[in-house]
């Protein structure tokens, strides 16, 4: 089910995506040569709490099956595209990419944010890798506006993504947000201009390109959660909550 959000709802999103952004600038802050994702997963929900909010990510339970998620954010580390889960054996060292991926329920309204940076310094390739995934989200962002298509936003980020000689992962999409963290409908990083669900005033969704250095498989691992590429390339992640509105958009998730 889509669901439209009246003026109220929006501006709780609004307040929620700010607190969401402000403490992922924190998370990101602490991402140094050293720490563990576990610090980070803590850090994170300390911080939601604080600000009023809670990890609405923290039990979320699959369609699916399996057991309910067990931490405020992911921490996917190079090869892992999403959904890993923060571990206290994971210390982060120089070299490495790490997207982190967080949500906050606020009064009852979820936003979703991720985004990916280097630890310590980082070569050129990486560092490529993390700005043409930042752009094709942002590229993305541009083409929200009501009577617009989600094949419009898709389709903008897999042509530039291309273009820059990388893969956008097509086994996995973004999506509507409200109260819940996962709601119709589907936003692929792929897919033809004037295609797919046509968005309206009110929608708000979560666009989030996830990008391959290798080829754009992807696969699950044995806990159920983390995403890896099949070739073991390296992969970013960057994502908003966006409104949409009459004139454009909205970016919710920003301080
Ligand atoms: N941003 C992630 C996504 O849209 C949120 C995952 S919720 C989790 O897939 F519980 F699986 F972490
Ligand atoms: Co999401």
């Amino acid at each position: 089910m889509i669901t439209i959000k009246n003026s109220r709802e929006i501006e709780i999103m609004r307040e929620g995506g700010r607190i969401l952004a402000t403490v992922l600038k924190k998370v990101v802050k602490a991402a140094k040569p050293g720490i563990s994702t576990k610090e980070l997963d803590l850090l994170a929900e300390k911080l939601i709490r604080q600000l009023g909010g809670e990890p609405a990510f923290l039990g979320y339970q699959s369609h699916f099956e399996g057991d309910p998620y067990p931490a405020s954010i992911c921490t996917s580390v190079n090869e892992e595209v999403v959904h890993t889960i923060p571990s206290a054996n994971r210390i982060l060292k120089k070299g490495d990419i790490i997207g982190i991926d967080a949500g906050v329920r606020y009064k009852g309204f979820c936003t979703d944010m991720a985004r990916t940076v280097g630890i310590g310094g980082i070569y050129s390739e990486k560092e490529k890798l993390i700005q043409v995934t930042k752009k094709a989200l942002s590229l993305g962002i541009k083409k929200v506006k009501a009577g617009r298509h989600t094949g419009d936003i898709g389709a903008a980020i897999q042509k530039y993504v291309e273009q820059q000689g990388f893969s956008v992962v097509t086994q996995l999409v973004g999506h509507g947000i409200g109260k819940n963290v996962h709601e119709e409908p589907r936003i692929p990083n792929f897919g033809e201009p004037h295609t797919g669900t046509e968005l309206k005033e009110g929608m708000t969704i979560a666009i989030e390109p996830m990008v391959n250095i290798g080829g754009s498989e992807v696969k699950t691992a044995s806990d159920g959660w983390k995403i890896v590429t099949n070739d073991n390339s390296l992969s970013a992640h960057f994502e908003d909550t966006v409104a949409v509105t009459k004139k454009g958009f909205e970016i919710l998730t920003q301080v």
